[in-house]
C-alpha cells in the first residue's frame, strides 16, 4: 500500500472501529487489558488505527466495544487528542462483525464508511484506499493479502479478470491464499446484506458472508490486493512481529537522557524522561517515558513502555508493559511479552531455585 499521506483529504465518510473480543490467545495479558490497547512500538494498536482513519480525512469515528468497553473508553476518551469525534457503540455479546455493523446503523446513517478491526496492524495508511472508494461508484471495497495460513481468515477467490468469484470464512480447504484483511469499505447496501445472512457455524454473523451476499447479487465489490505487511495481532508472536515492523516506521528521536558511557545504535527512540545509564541499546527499539535502563543490553526489536526499570540484565525482541521491573537476571530474556507491573529478579536467599508468582495462563520457558 502507498505510504501514509500527511495532508488531510476531505471525505464525507465515517469510520467504524471494532474493539470487542476477549483476546483469549493473548492470556494472561488480556485478562486485565483489552487486546487492542496492548502497545506496539509503545503505542496501543487501537490508537494507531484511529490515527490512520483520521489521516485519511475522516473525523467521525464509532468504536464498537464489548466486555472491555469501559477500559477502551477510558483510554481513548472523546477523540479530541486526535482531532476526531468518537462515539461508543456497545455490543452486548460477541455476535460477529456483521452484527457490529447492524448495531451501528444509527451512527452510520446512509454514509459510506470504512470498518477497521482494532487489532489489525497494516503497513502504511489507508488514505489512498479511502480516496479511491470515496470517488468510486463501488458498493464495497475489500483488502486482500496473500498469506501462508488462509484457513485462519476470511478467504477470497478471484476470477481471471480480478473480480470476486467467492468469499468464504475460515475454509478448511482454502480455494486461494488471499486472506481478507480487517479493513472494509461499504455504502449503505451493507445493511441489507447483514440483515439477510444467517449466523455461521461459530454462531456469529460474519461480515465475509454479508460481502459474499452483495457480490453474488451483482453489487460492485472491489478487491484491492495489498502488498505491504499486515498482521492480525491475535497471538503473542504476532504482537512481537508487529512490534518489529512498526518500530522500523517510527521516527527516531532521543528525548530522554543518555549517559556518555552508553551506546545507542541506529533506530533507537528514547522517549521523554527516560534515562539510559552505562547500557547498550540496539535499534530498532524504543524506551518509554520515565523508564530507567542501567547496566543493561537492549537488543533489536524491543519496546519497553513507560515507568519501567531495567537493570543488570539483557533483553532482546521483547515487549515490556508499563511499571515493570527487571533486575539482576543472569540470562538474556528474548522473544517475550511481559505485562504491567511485572517483577523479574534474582533471589538473594537459599534455596537456589526458580521461584515464581505466575498468573493464570502465564507461560515460562527455561533454556
Ligand atoms: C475476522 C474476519 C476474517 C478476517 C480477519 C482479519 O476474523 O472474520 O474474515 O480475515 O478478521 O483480521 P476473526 O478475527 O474474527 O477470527
Amino acid at each position: 500500500m502507498p505510504p501514509l499521506k500527511l495532508e488531510m483529504v476531505d471525505t464525507d465518510m465515517k469510520g467504524l472501529i471494532l474493539s470487542g473480543g476477549k483476546g483469549t490467545r493473548l492470556y494472561p495479558l488480556t485478562y486485565t487489558r483489552a487486546k487492542q490497547l496492548i502497545p506496539v512500538a509503545n503505542e496501543p494498536v487501537l490508537f494507531r488505527v484511529i490515527r490512520s482513519i483520521r489521516d485519511a480525512g475522516i473525523g467521525e469515528i464509532g468504536i464498537v466495544t464489548g466486555e472491555t468497553g469501559a477500559e477502551v473508553q477510558d483510554a481513548v476518551g472523546d477523540g479530541s487528542r486526535w482531532g476526531v469525534k468518537i462515539t461508543y457503540i456497545p455490543q452486548d455479546a460477541p455476535k460477529g462483525l456483521a452484527h457490529a455493523v447492524q448495531i451501528s446503523r444509527a451512527f452510520l446513517g446512509d454514509d459510506r464508511f470504512v470498518m477497521f478491526l482494532g487489532d489489525n496492524v497494516i503497513q502504511g495508511g489507508i488514505s489512498t484506499l479511502i480516496e479511491q472508494f470515496a470517488a468510486s461508484d463501488w458498493n464495497a471495497q475489500i483488502v486482500l493479502k496473500e498469506v501462508e495460513n488462509p484457513q485462519h481468515f476470511g478467504v477470497a477467490e478471484l476470477n481471471a479478470d480480478g473480480s470476486i468469484k467467492q468469499l468464504i470464512e475460515k475454509p478448511a480447504n482454502p480455494p486461494s491464499n488471499l486472506a481478507l484483511v480487517g479493513i472494509y469499505m461499504f455504502d449503505s447496501n451493507i445493511f441489507t446484506a447483514v440483515n439477510a445472512i444467517q449466523p455461521s457455524k461459530r454462531g456469529e454473523l460474519e461480515i465475509t458472508d454479508a460481502i459474499q451476499w452483495l457480490a453474488v447479487r451483482q453489487y460492485r465489490v472491489h478487491p484491492y490486493v495489498h502488498h505491504g505487511w499486515w498482521i492480525d495481532t491475535g497471538k503473542p508472536t504476532d504482537m512481537l512481529t508487529a512490534n518489529e515492523y512498526v518500530l522500523r516506521e517510527v521516527p527516531v528521536e532521543i528525548l530522554g537522557e543518555v549517559s556518555p558511557d552508553s551506546t545507542i545504535g541506529a533506530g533507537v527512540i528514547v522517549q521523554p524522561g527516560a534515562k539510559i545509564i552505562n547500557s547498550i541499546i540496539r535499534g530498532p527499539s524504543i524506551i518509554g517515558e520515565n523508564t530507567i535502563v542501567e547496566n543493561a543490553y537492549i537488543g533489536a526489536n524491543t519496546s519497553i513502555y513507560h515507568d519501567c526499570t531495567i537493570r543488570n540484565c539483557e533483553l532482546e525482541r521483547c515487549i515490556v508493559l508499563e511499571h515493570s521491573n527487571i533486575e539482576n537476571v543472569p540470562q538474556r530474556i528474548a522473544d517475550s511479552m511481559i505485562g504491567r507491573r511485572a517483577r523479574i529478579g534474582s533471589a538473594s536467599r537459599k534455596p537456589v531455585a526458580l521461584k515464581m508468582n505466575l498468573g493464570d495462563y502465564g507461560q515460562v520457558w527455561l533454556p
